[in-house]
């Protein structure tokens, strides 16, 4: 199933249960738009079709979808923007930046948008989150998903973010949701068990200047939140202890699992234990 590497790694970090789990099939997630639906009526029109949703306890407005007669992303409801289809952990990283009302908030990596739109919905039309990704053709995603969630507090640029310094801004708050290797993502990309050592390095030799490059950016006393879809401590514990030697601080996260390598504060998500992605969050304090 995973590669050489991958299963040697996973061997030497994690019980079986927490290897097996990686790959097995989840159930989907939505978040309610609160912008332009109450959390009830959105509810109540769902399971009127015979949608089964179960509130998520540890999120604000996010629910499992564990019956649905049709496919999610073809209701007229999805297309209103009255939700959008998004992992657990993915909105967990953003109600851990937690902005707050009137705030400047830098998005480094955004398209397609998953998080920018909730970044967005918690501004409630104040303040602006600035969206920056380099991909072309991911930023057609994030334009549109800006439009159907209809948030007018976004401004997108298509920019390498290792420049965020070139647009003269300080931010209150910074997400790093990093370009990484996406292993907590096998169960809906199967391709990322195959990932191999250089793949891993490819990947923090970009996360690395991308961390440095955000707290740049940021203000005295604002907060960053690095976070990825890996399940390796090389793109994660070990690309945030490299703030840490410099003097960076770390906020405790609430939910989630320990961090590895005795990180306090940071947390991981497994889908053998919270039914989401794998992922990591940390929130560091400038
Ligand atoms: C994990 S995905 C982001 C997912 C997004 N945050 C969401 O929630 O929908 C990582 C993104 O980083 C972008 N990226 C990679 N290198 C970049 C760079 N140097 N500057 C800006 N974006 C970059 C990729 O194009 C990709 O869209």
């Amino acid at each position: 199933m995973f590669s050489g590497f991958l299963q040697k790694r996973y061997d030497e970090l994690f019980d079986e249960a927490t290897i097996k789990g990686l790959s097995k099939p989840l159930l989907q997630a939505i978040r309610v738009n609160t912008q332009k639906i109450p959390e009830r009526e959105l509810v109540r029109r769902l399971s009127k079709k015979g949608v089964s949703l179960l509130k998520i306890p540890w999120l604000s407005c996010g629910y499992f979808v564990k019956k649905a007669p049709f496919s999610m992303g073809a209701t007229p409801e999805y297309l209103l923007g009255h939700y959008f289809i998004q992992d657990p952990a993915s909105q967990y990283a953003c109600e851990a930046l937690g902005p707050k009302k009137g705030e400047m908030v830098l998005d480094m990596a955004a398209a397609p948008g998953g998080k920018t739109t909730y970044l967005a919905q918690i501004l409630k039309e104040s303040g602006a989150v600035v969206s920056l990704d380099i991909n072309k053709d991911r930023m057609k995603a994030l334009t549109s998903n800006i439009e159907r969630m209809g948030l007018s507090n976004v401004v997108t640029i298509r920019m390498n973010a290792l420049d965020a310094g070139s647009l003269g801004i300080k931010f209150d708050r910074v997400l790093l949701d990093a370009p990484c290797t996406g292993t907590g993502t096998v169960h809906k990309n199967p391709e990322a068990a195959k990932k191999k050592a250089s793949d891993v390095s490819n990947c923090t030799a970009l996360q690395k200047p991308l961390l440095e490059a955000g707290l740049t950016v940021l203000k005295k006393g604002g907060t960053l939140v690095y976070s990825t879809c890996s399940v390796l401590p090389e793109e994660n514990e070990q690309i945030v202890s490299g703030a840490l030697k410099r003097g960076f601080g770390l906020k405790n996260i609430e939910h989630g699992a320990p961090a590895l390598n005795d990180m306090k504060g940071a947390k991981r998500f497994y889908p053998s234990v919270h039914g989401t992605q794998g992922f990591f969050v940390a929130k560091i304090q400038r």
